[in-house]
């Protein structure tokens, strides 16, 4: 049975890239498939994480989840480390992914960056934990923005290197879902980087939590270049801060680049940005409001995610049972 898992790491706020790659693609997917989504706090404490912000980011995560519309009747909502069959299927992962796979991952090149002997051994190993988050579901759809589609691909080989370690077809081999204008959503002040929670300046990004000013006055400043926009899509080639401005407003209007240009083709600037800014003024502002409510009572909060969790730990739990009879350990 088709069943989809995704998650979100609690480092820091929400930003838009994760609103539009992976949070409005899940909700969306509710109603279609059994739908189980994470907020990831065994991850987030691959690098340095203060206690008491990882507790809050972890309830904002939850709180982004909901207010964008993700119903805890039709989705189990839950934090990780609640379901503790999570790390102990990691573990087992870590013995059969080969170092010369972890070797291969872009973006622990990328976070490592020359520092690679300092960073901790979890940030290395991550990507076997993300394989059992996924695989603890036989989960056979993932959403995902662009830059988590090599983990996905790597949980694949994982899944085929146990079926075929231990003679079994139990894990099934998964389809990371990219698809849609969202993917890889860009720095607004550089288009050539990803947008990220992590960038040095909050100009960059639009995090969930803006103002319906700050997002306004985010998108008159993000950087253009100065041509008006193109007749067609093939003419944002080359373009990259183009693009992407184009690109969210598909995405935040349910629509395509190509309807965005039929609409555009030829506006400058001075006409395209300000729309921009109330669309996405218009979409976000609610969810940032209801994440406030949400965080004003965290009750509610834990609350959903305890139930998720016991729900998590319903299916979760036998599959790693099934996972340890498999490898041969004994359950006494
Ligand atoms: P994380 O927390 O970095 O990001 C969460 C989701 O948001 C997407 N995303 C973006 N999409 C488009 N444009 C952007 N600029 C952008 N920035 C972030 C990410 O692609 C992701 O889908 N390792 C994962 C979390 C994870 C996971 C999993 C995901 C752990 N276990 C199992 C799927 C399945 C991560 O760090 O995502």
């Amino acid at each position: 049975t088709p069943r989809v898992f995704s998650g979100i790491k609690p480092s820091g706020g929400l930003q838009l890239g994760n609103y539009l790659g992976a949070i409005k693609r899940f909700v969306g997917m509710q109603g279609e498939m059994e739908t189980v989504y994470c907020v990831v706090d065994l991850h987030a404490i691959t690098v340095w994480q203060d206690p008491a912000e990882l507790a809050s980011a972890t309830r904002e995560v939850a709180a982004g989840y909901l207010a964008a519309g993700l119903d805890p009747t039709k989705s189990i909502l839950f934090n990780q480390s609640q379901v503790s069959a999570h790390a102990e299927l990691g573990w087992i992962f870590n013995c059969v992914a080969r170092v010369g796979w972890m070797n291969r991952m872009t973006q622990f090149k990328d976070k490592a960056g020359a520092n690679a002997e300092k960073v901790s051994l979890g940030l290395y190993a991550y990507p076997s934990l993300m394989a059992a988050d996924i695989l603890l579901y036989h989960a056979t759809h993932v959403p995902v923005g662009e830059d988590q589609k090599q983990h996905v691909e790597l949980t694949r080989d994982i899944a085929a290197k146990f079926n075929h370690d231990y003679k079994q077809d139990f894990f099934p081999i998964t389809e990371p879902v990219t698809e849609g204008p969202a993917t890889r959503i860009m720095n607004l002040r550089d288009g050539t980087k990803k947008m990220s929670k992590s960038g040095e300046s909050d100009m960059e990004r639009i995090n969930m939590t803006d103002k319906a000013e700050v997002i306004a006055k985010k998108f008159k400043k993000a950087k253009t270049d100065p041509e008006p926009l193109p007749e067609t899509v093939e003419g944002l080639a080359g373009r990259p801060e183009a693009r992407n401005l184009v690109d969210i407003y598909a995405a935040l209007n349910d629509t395509t680049p190509e309807a965005v240009i039929a609409e555009y083709a030829g506006a400058g600037w001075g006409r395209f940005k300000p729309a921009l800014a109330d669309l996405a003024v218009a979409k976000l502002s609610p969810i940032a409001d209801e994440m406030a409510r949400l965080m004003d009572d965290p009750a509610e909060i834990d609350r959903v995610l305890a139930d998720g969790s016991a729900r998590a730990r319903e299916i979760a739990n036998p599959i790693l049972q099934k996972t340890y009879d498999i490898v041969g350990l004994l359950r006494s």
